[in-house]
C-alpha cells in the first residue's frame, strides 16, 4: 500500500517546489498535530486564516449545527438563507454606512474579481491600477493586478488596461487619472513582506481617488478582522474604501469571500445586463454560519485590540542578533533575516523542532509571524524560545 506521502506527490497536482509534506492529523487552537502526535506551533494560521484558533469549538458548533438544517440548496441570490443574512448583518454592524450591501463569494480571488467588475460597471471606465509587490489571488482577473511578473509571464495576454503604480510613492498617485476605474490596494502590503505605509499614504490614495472620481477597493483577504488591532485595517488609517475586499479569515477556517459596498454601487450589478456576477457556492450556507461564529469569537474574547499587545509580546521576546528587521503591524509580522539560505533553514528547523512558518511571494529572506489572535502569552513565550533555539541552530550550523 502506497503511504500518504507517496500519494499525495502521485495523485495531487503539484505546484509548490518545496512543499513541507507535514501531514495533518487534527488541528486544534494554535497547534496542528500530526499522526505520530507531534504538535506544531501554527505561526501562520493557514495564513491569515485561522484567526480564532483551529476547530474553535463555537465555529465547530455552528458548523454543525448549520449542516444539520441545510447544505447548498440554489445558487447565489435566489433562496432567502438565514446564515447568509445574519452573517450580512453583523458585518455591516460593524462597517461605515457606505459599506451596506454584501455579495458573498467563495474566495479572495472571486472577489476581487467581483469588485474589479464592479468597479469598471460603476464608472464607465476600463483603467485598474494596482501597487508593484501586491497579491490579489490567482485567477486571470487578479493576476492581471498582481504587482511582479514572474508569476503571470507565462499567462499572458492577461486584462489590458492596469497599471502598477510603487507602494507609498505620493508622486505617482498623480497617474490616477479620469480614465481609472479603481486602484485596489492593502492597507499594509503583506507579500510584500509586510510593509507598511509611509505616514499619511493612504489618505493620499484616498484623497487622490476622490479628485478622480474612481473607487478605491481595499483588499482585506489578510489584514481583515483584528489582525492589524483594528476589526478591519481600514479602522487604522483612518480611510474607508468604497469597496472592501474580504476572505480568509472570513469564513472561520471555511472557504468564504465577499466584496462589500454600497448599495447604490452595488445596484449595477442587477441591471444591463442583470446577473452581474454568478456563483453557485458563493456564501455557502455552511461557511456563513462559520464565519459568524468566528467573528462572535473574535468580538467575545476581544481579540481585536490584543493584537496589538501581542505583538509588543513578540518583539520584546525576539532579540535574536540574527533577525536584522521585524516589520509589520498587529500578529501580521515579518522577521527579516536579510538572508535567503538562512530564512529556508530556519523555516526548515521549524518543522523538525514543532512550528510552522514560511515565506513571502515578493520577500525570501524573512518568515511569515501571524498566529491565531487567541494565541495566549504563555504560548507566545514557548513559541518564541523555539523559534529561538532554531535560530542559534542555524547560526552554528
Ligand atoms: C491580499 C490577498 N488578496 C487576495 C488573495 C487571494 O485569496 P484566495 O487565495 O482566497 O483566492 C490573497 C491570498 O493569499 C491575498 O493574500
Amino acid at each position: 500500500m502506497l503511504s500518504n506521502r507517496k500519494l499525495f506527490l502521485e495523485y495531487l497536482a503539484q505546484t509548490s517546489p518545496s512543499p513541507s509534506m507535514l501531514e495533518v492529523e487534527k488541528a486544534k487552537g494554535v497547534f496542528i498535530y500530526s499522526p505520530s502526535g507531534k504538535k506544531y506551533f501554527d505561526l501562520i494560521s493557514g495564513v491569515n486564516v485561522s484567526s480564532v484558533g483551529h476547530s474553535h469549538p463555537k465555529v465547530i458548533e455552528a458548523i454543525k449545527l448549520q449542516a444539520d438544517n441545510y447544505l447548498h440548496t440554489m445558487v447565489y441570490g435566489e433562496l432567502i438563507q438565514s446564515p447568509q443574512i445574519k452573517f450580512a448583518e453583523l458585518l455591516i454592524s460593524y462597517l461605515p454606512d457606505n459599506l451596506e450591501s454584501v455579495y458573498f463569494v467563495n474566495s479572495g480571488a472571486e472577489a476581487i474579481e467581483g469588485a474589479m467588475k464592479l468597479a469598471k460597471r460603476y464608472t464607465g471606465r476600463t483603467e485598474i491600477i494596482s501597487f508593484k509587490n501586491a497579491y490579489h489571488g490567482s485567477t486571470q482577473g487578479a493576476l492581471s493586478i498582481f504587482g511582479g511578473d514572474y508569476l503571470k509571464q507565462a499567462y499572458r495576454p492577461l486584462l489590458p488596461g492596469i497599471r502598477h503604480l510603487d507602494f507609498n510613492d505620493f508622486d505617482q498617485l498623480q497617474r490616477i487619472g479620469p480614465e481609472t476605474a479603481a486602484v485596489v490596494a492593502e492597507v499594509l502590503q503583506a507579500e510584500a513582506g509586510m510593509i507598511q505605509q509611509q505616514a499619511g499614504f493612504l489618505e493620499a490614495l484616498r484623497k487622490r481617488c476622490d479628485e478622480m472620481s474612481c473607487l478605491l477597493i481595499l483588499d482585506e483577504v489578510q489584514t481583515g478582522f483584528g489582525r492589524i488591532g483594528s476589526m478591519f485595517g481600514f479602522e487604522s488609517y483612518n480611510i474607508v474604501p468604497d469597496i472592501l475586499v474580504l476572505a480568509k479569515s472570513l469564513g472561520g477556517g471555511m472557504p468564504l469571500g465577499a466584496f462589500i459596498s454600497s448599495r447604490e454601487i452595488m445596484e449595477v450589478l442587477s441591471y444591463s445586463p442583470e446577473l452581474g456576477h454568478i456563483t453557485t457556492f458563493g456564501g455557502h450556507p455552511v461557511c456563513c454560519a462559520s464565519g459568524m461564529a468566528a467573528m462572535e469569537v473574535i468580538l467575545d474574547e476581544d481579540l481585536v485590540h490584543c493584537a496589538l499587545e501581542k505583538e509588543t509580546a513578540f518583539r520584546e521576546k525576539l532579540k535574536n542578533p540574527a533577525i536584522q528587521e521585524i516589520r509589520g503591524r498587529g500578529l501580521m509580522l515579518a522577521l527579516d533575516f536579510k538572508n535567503k539560505e538562512f530564512m529556508l533553514r530556519v523555516v526548515k528547523c521549524g518543522f523538525e523542532e514543532g512550528f510552522i512558518t514560511d515565506w513571502f511571494l515578493f520577500c525570501d529572506t524573512a518568515i511569515r509571524i501571524s498566529p491565531p489572535l487567541n494565541i495566549s502569552y504563555d504560548e507566545i513565550e514557548e513559541a518564541t524560545l523555539l523559534l529561538d533555539y532554531c535560530i542559534n541552530k542555524v547560526k552554528s550550523q
